[in-house]
């Protein structure tokens, strides 16, 4: 048994010490905005936060999730109102969506940590999460309308 806190919620997970919090969360907790792309943290589409940092879900076992508070895109605005949340309507990103709530968990952290990011500060920390559809310049774009 481990004590996990997850958006807020002190949660005890059955699980194997070294299950990925990527399956934690989505097999164990039924939050599946948290999306397995490759499970080899080469595409950010799990990208969730701990302790306010962005990090790769697929790539850290549940004991070295366990006493940090992990945030995932179901936590991050009660009602899904974050500015970031509305940008991403405003510029109409998503095309098939399967990476979008990696990448705005990802800008998330970047806006919490420099709220007023240059356009190179924005495309260098956004390179961490890829997009099959190529809604780059969207992403980028919708950023730049969130820390207006
Ligand atoms: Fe975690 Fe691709 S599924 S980085």
């Amino acid at each position: 048994m481990a004590g996990l806190t997850v958006n807020g919620h002190i949660v005890d997970i059955d699980a194997d010490p070294q299950t990925p919090l990527l399956w934690v969360l989505r097999e164990h907790l039924g939050l599946t905005g948290t999306k397995y792309g490759c499970g080899a943290g080469l595409c950010g589409a799990c990208t969730v936060h701990l302790d306010g940092e962005a990090a790769f879900a697929c790539q850290v076992p549940l004991d070295a999730a366990t006493g940090r508070a992990v945030t995932t895109i179901e936590g991050l605005s009660p009602t899904g109102e974050h500015a970031l949340q509305r940008a991403w309507v405003a510029e109409q990103v998503p095309q098939c969506g399967y990476c979008q709530s990696g990448q705005i968990m990802q800008a998330a952290a970047l806006l919490s940590a420099n709220p007023r990011p240059a356009r190179a500060d924005i495309v260098d920390t956004m390179s961490a999460n890829l997009c099959r559809c190529g809604t780059y310049l969207r992403i980028v774009k919708a950023i730049e309308r969130a820390a207006e």
